[in-house]
């Protein structure tokens, strides 16, 4: 079965997915008033699960409301033990080498992931376990933060498949690995 692992984030000019003290307002500095979801739903249709790290994970339960995931989320932590009981079900925990996570997962059944979270990002791809990049740059620096890439044991190579503007300022490029 071909299996795929598709980043879909949005960063800063200068390369951060939040800000120093982890906020992330400025995803929104854009008026949307129609609501583009920029992609976000065809890539939940195309994906079985999600995979994020703790601090993503914290972040998405701070909105509170409804849990916003269909597919089964899988949550890597070194420090948590236990889930929600509102969650169960609907999240696993799961911690480790990237490779051995995959393994895991893949023996559930699962096989087009969603990777997300800027550390989680980076061991995926110093593993070279990424297959697609979608990255929207909201124009704005931060100067500091959380950043979307780190150092790399090698340089990984990918084609561009496409490039599309949102509300006239943000910029989304489709990148795809070069195997
Ligand atoms: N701009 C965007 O589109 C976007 C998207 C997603 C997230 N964000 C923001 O980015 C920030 C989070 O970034 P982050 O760099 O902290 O990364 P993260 O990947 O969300 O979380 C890092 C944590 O995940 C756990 N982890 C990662 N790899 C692991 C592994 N192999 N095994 C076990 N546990 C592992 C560790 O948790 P433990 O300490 O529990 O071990 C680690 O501290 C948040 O502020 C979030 O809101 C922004």
């Amino acid at each position: 079965m071909k299996q795929k692992n598709i980043v879909f984030i949005a960063k800063s000019l200068d390369g951060y997915i939040a800000g120093k003290n982890g906020e992330i307002d400025w995803l929104h500095s854009i008026p949307n008033p129609d609501n583009d979801d920029m992609g976000y739903h065809q890539l939940m249709d195309e994906v079985d699960a999600i995979v994020m790290g703790r601090t993503t994970f914290e972040t998405v339960c701070s909105f509170g409301g409804d849990w916003p995931y269909e597919k089964h989320v899988f949550v890597l932590s070194h420090s948590l033990s236990e889930i929600p009981d509102s969650l169960v079900g609907k999240i696993s925990l799961l911690k480790g080498e990237p490779s051995n996570i995959l393994r895991q997962i893949h023996d559930k059944g699962y096989s087009n992931l969603y990777i997300d979270g800027g550390s989680t990002i980076q061991q995926f791809l110093n593993e070279d376990l990424i297959d697609e990049l979608r990255i929207t740059t909201i124009p704005i620096l931060l100067g500091g933060g959380f950043p979307l890439f780190g150092v790399l044991e090698q340089p990984l190579k990918f084609d561009l498949i496409e490039s599309r503007i949102f509300l006239d300022q943000i910029v989304q490029s489709h990148y795809k690995r070069i195997r």
